[in-house]
C-alpha cells in the first residue's frame, strides 16, 4: 500500500527512483511523484496516474540530482489527484516527504496547525504529518531528526516516512512505524524502499528498519536510532534474489509469468525438505517446537484474502491429518473481536507479503495472550517473518502480479508438509498412508505442468464466458476453499461479480442466481464426494445454467453433464486443490485480458494491505 523509494549517492538519482518506483507499483498505482534536490533547490514533481505517465510528464525537466525520494501511492485521505500525491511539502517550501501508511490521529493535529496558520492544499494526513514535523523544528529550534522523533511519539498510526530538507541536501530522513522499511548499502551509497527489489541491481547488502527507530542517512553513513535517541546496530542481511526474478521474461503480464512459474516454485518449496524416498519432512521451524504442535490443543489460522483460502484448506487437512481442532479467522475480524486464546494455542499466521497489517495485528493480540506464533510467509525478512517464534518461508520468489498465484500453490505446499509432519509425530496418520501422501505430492509440480501445457484450452472457455455478469464457483470438501480461491480471483481480475459456496449449500440460497445466463464453474476432481457434486451440477442444468467442470482425466460422467470441461491429472484428494486452482487461476487471466483489464494492477487493488 504505497511503494516508497530513495537514493542519496554519486550517481543520478533520478532514473533509480522511476526504475524502484516502477518495481514497487505493484503496492499502488493511482498516483506517483518525485522530490529531488539539486542545485536549483527542492525539485517536487507529481501526477495523477501510473508512473510511466509522470515518467513521460517529465521530460527535459531538470531532474539531475544526487539524492531523492519517490512515491508511488494507494490513496487513503483523498482522491487519486495530482494534489494528493505525494511528495508533499512544508508551508516553508523547505521539507518534502513521502509516507507510506496512515496518521490516525491527523485530524485533530490538522486542527491545532490551522489555529497556528498552517494552510494545507491536500486532503491527505501526510501534508499534515510534514508541517508537525515543521512546526516542531521550528519551536524547538532541533535538528529534523530529533522534530521526528518527537513527532512520531505523538502520531499514531502505521507508517513509514521518508524526508528531505533543502537546508540539509546531504540526508534522508527515515522513520518506521508498522510499515516496511528497506536500506540497500552500497558503496557511498545508500538505496531505499518499500521492499528491496529498487536496489537489486546494485547492492544485495541490506538493513530492514525496525518499528520506532528513525535512520539518518548519508551517503556515506547509515545511522539507526531508536526513539530513546539511543544508536542501534544495524543488521546486515545478504539478499537471496535474482533481478531476473521482478522481471516479465517474455511473458505478457507477471499473473501469467508467475501462473507458469508454479511448478518450480512448487519444487522450491518442496526441496530440501520433503523425501519421498526416504519417507522425511525436514522443516527446522517445525522440528524445533515440534512439541508445541503436536501438544496443541486448538490451532488458530489467521490470514486475509487468498492466505485465509489457504488456511482454509489447512483446516480441512490438519484436522483430517492431525485431528487437532483448527479455526480460520479473517485477521481483520480476529484484531477487533474479543477472542479466546489460551496458552497451549498455536497461532499459524499466513502471508504472501509478511507486511499485511490486520495480520501483523492480529498476531500482536494473540502475542499478548501467549500464543505461540507459527508464521508462513513468502518475502524474507518481512515483518511477520520477524514477529513469529518460528515458522517457514514459502520459497515462491518475489511475487508481482497483484492477484497471488504462486505463493497459494506454495503456501498449500507448506501447509501440506506441515499436516504431514506433525500427523506423523502425534501419531495419527498411520505410515502407509504418510507415504503415499508424501508422493503424491512430490508428483505436484509434475503436473502442474502437465495442466499448464494444456492452458490453451481455456482460452475458448474464457471467451464464451467474459461477458457474464456474475459468476458461480461451487466445490466440495478439498475444492471448497478452491472453489472460493477461484471466485476471487475472477472478482480481482475481471470485474465480473463471483461466489464462491460450497456446493451443498448452493441450494440453501445462490441456487435462486441460475437462468441460462449464470456460469456456475464446478471444482470437481475426483475425491469421495464426487457422486453428491454430480447432483449438483444436475441442479444447475435443471434450472438451464451453464457448467464449467474442472475435473480429473477419465472422469466418464460429468462431460457428457457440462457446457465446458477442464481436465486435471488425477491425484488423491489431499493434494488435488494444488492442481484444480491452476485452470481457475488460467481462466480468470485469460478473462481479465479479453476483458481488456489490467491483469497486473487491477482497480483499487494493491498488492500489500500496510493499512487497515
Ligand atoms: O500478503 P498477504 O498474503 O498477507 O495478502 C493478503 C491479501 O491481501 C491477498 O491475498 C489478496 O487477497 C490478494 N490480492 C489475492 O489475490
Amino acid at each position: 500500500m504505497c511503494g516508497i523509494v530513495g537514493y542519496i549517492g554519486p550517481r543520478e538519482a533520478y532514473p533509480i527512483i522511476i526504475t524502484g518506483l516502477k518495481r514497487q507499483e505493484y503496492r499502488g498505482y493511482d498516483s506517483t511523484g518525485v522530490a529531488l534536490i539539486n542545485n536549483e533547490g527542492l525539485q517536487v514533481y507529481k501526477k495523477k496516474g501510473k508512473v510511466s505517465e509522470l515518467e513521460n510528464a517529465l521530460l527535459g525537466k531538470p531532474l539531475s540530482a544526487h539524492i531523492g525520494i519517490g512515491h508511488t501511492r494507494w490513496a487513503t485521505h483523498g482522491e487519486p489527484s495530482d494534489v494528493n500525491a505525494h511528495p508533499h511539502e512544508s508551508n516553508s517550501g523547505k521539507l518534502a516527504i513521502i509516507h507510506n501508511g496512515i496518521i490516525e490521529n491527523y485530524a485533530l493535529i490538522k486542527q491545532d496547525l490551522q489555529k497556528k496558520g498552517y494552510t494545507f492544499k491536500s486532503e491527505t494526513d501526510t501534508e499534515v504529518l510534514v508541517n508537525f514535523i515543521e512546526d516542531i523544528q521550528k519551536n524547538t529550534q532541533c535538528p529534523l531528526e530529533e522534530a521526528v522523533r518527537m513527532a512520531m511519539k505523538r502520531v499514531a498510526g502505521a507508517y513509514v516516512i521518508l524526508l528531505l530538507d533543502v537546508d540539509h541536501p546531504d540526508t534522508i530522513i527515515a522513520a518506521r512505524k508498522g510499515s516496511p522499511l528497506v536500506i540497500g548499502i552500497g558503496k557511498g551509497e545508500h538505496f531505499l524502499g518499500s521492499d528491496a527489489t529498487p536496489m537489486l541491481e546494485y547492492t544485495k547488502e541490506v538493513v530492514y528498519v525496525n518499528d520506532y527507530e528513525i535512520a539518518i542517512i548519508k551517503a556515506d553513513e547509515l545511522v539507526l536510532k531508536n526513539l530513546g535517541n539511543e544508536k542501534q546496530t544495524p543488521y546486515i542481511i545478504s539478499l537471496d534474489m535474482e533481478l531476473a526474478a521482478i522481471e516479465k521474461g517474455g511473458f505478457d503480464h507477471f499473473m501469467l509469468k508467475e501462473i507458469n512459474e508454479q511448478p518450480s516454485t512448487i519444487y522450491d518449496c518442496l526441496r530440501g525438505r520433503l523425501d519421498a524416498k526416504a519417507g522425511t519432512i525436514t522443516m527446522k521451524g517445525i522440528e524445533d517446537n515440534i512439541h508445541a504442535l503436536t501438544s496443541a490443543k486448538r490451532i488458530i489460522i489467521i490470514a486475509c484474502g487468498t492466505s485465509w483460502h489457504a488456511g482454509l484448506e489447512a483446516e480441512y487437512i490438519i484436522e483430517e491429518l492431525c485431528r487437532i481442532p483448527v479455526e480460520v479467522e479473517y485477521a481483520s475480524e480476529f484484531r477487533y473481536r474479543n477472542p479466546v486464546i489460551n496458552k497451549d494455542d498455536v497461532i499459524i499466521a499466513i502471508s504472501q507479503s509478511g507486511e499485511t497489517a490486520d495480520t501483523i495485528v492480529a498476531i500482536e493480540k494473540a502475542k499478548e495472550h501467549g500464543a505461540f506464533i507459527f508464521g508462513i510467509v513468502n518475502v524474507v525478512g518481512s515483518s511477520i517473518s520477524r514477529i513469529s517464534n518460528a515458522g517457514a518461508y514459502t520459497h515462491a520468489g518475489p511475487e508481482i502480479g497483484v492477484a497471488s498465484t504462486k505463493a497459494f500453490t506454495a503456501q498449500l505446499a507448506v501447509l501440506m508438509m506441515i499436516a504431514l509432519k506433525i500427523g506423523k509425530e502425534k501419531g495419527t496418520l498411520e505410515l502407509k498412508r504418510y507415504m503415499e501422501l508424501l508422493n503424491e505430492l512430490e508428483n505436484i509440480p509434475e503436473k502442474v505442468q502437465s495442466i499448464l501445457r494444456n492452458a490453451d484450452a481455456l482460452k475458448p472457455i474464457a471467451s464464451k464466458y467474459k461477458n457474464a455478469i456474475n459468476a458461480l464457483y461451487l466445490g466440495r470438501g478439498y475444492n471448497f476453499p478452491i472453489a472460493l480461491e477461484g471466485a476471487l480471483k475472477l472478482k480481482e481480475i475481471s470485474y465480473i461479480h463471483a461466489e464462491g459456496y460450497p456446493a451443498a449449500e448452493m441450494k440453501h440460497g445462490p441456487i435462486a442466481l441460475v437462468d441460462n445466463q449464470l456460469p456456475v464453474i464446478f471444482v470437481a476432481t475426483h475425491d469421495e464426494y464426487h457422486s453428491k457434486i454430480v447432483s449438483n451440477i444436475q441442479e444447475i442444468k435443471a434450472r438451464k445454467g451453464k457448467v464449467i467442470a474442472i475435473i480429473t482425466e477419465g472422469d466418464a460422467i460429468i462431460p457428457s453433464m457440462a457446457d465446458d470441461v477442464f481436465f486435471v491429472p488425477p491425484a488423491n484428494e489431499l493434494v488435488a486443490p494444488l492442481l484444480s486452482v491452476v485452470p481457475l487461476q488460467l481462466l480468470s487471466y485469460y478473462i481479465g485480458v479479453d476483458k481488456g483489464c489490467d491483469v497486473d494492477k487491477p482497480r483499487n487493488l494493491a498488492k500489500s494491505v500496510t493499512v487497515e
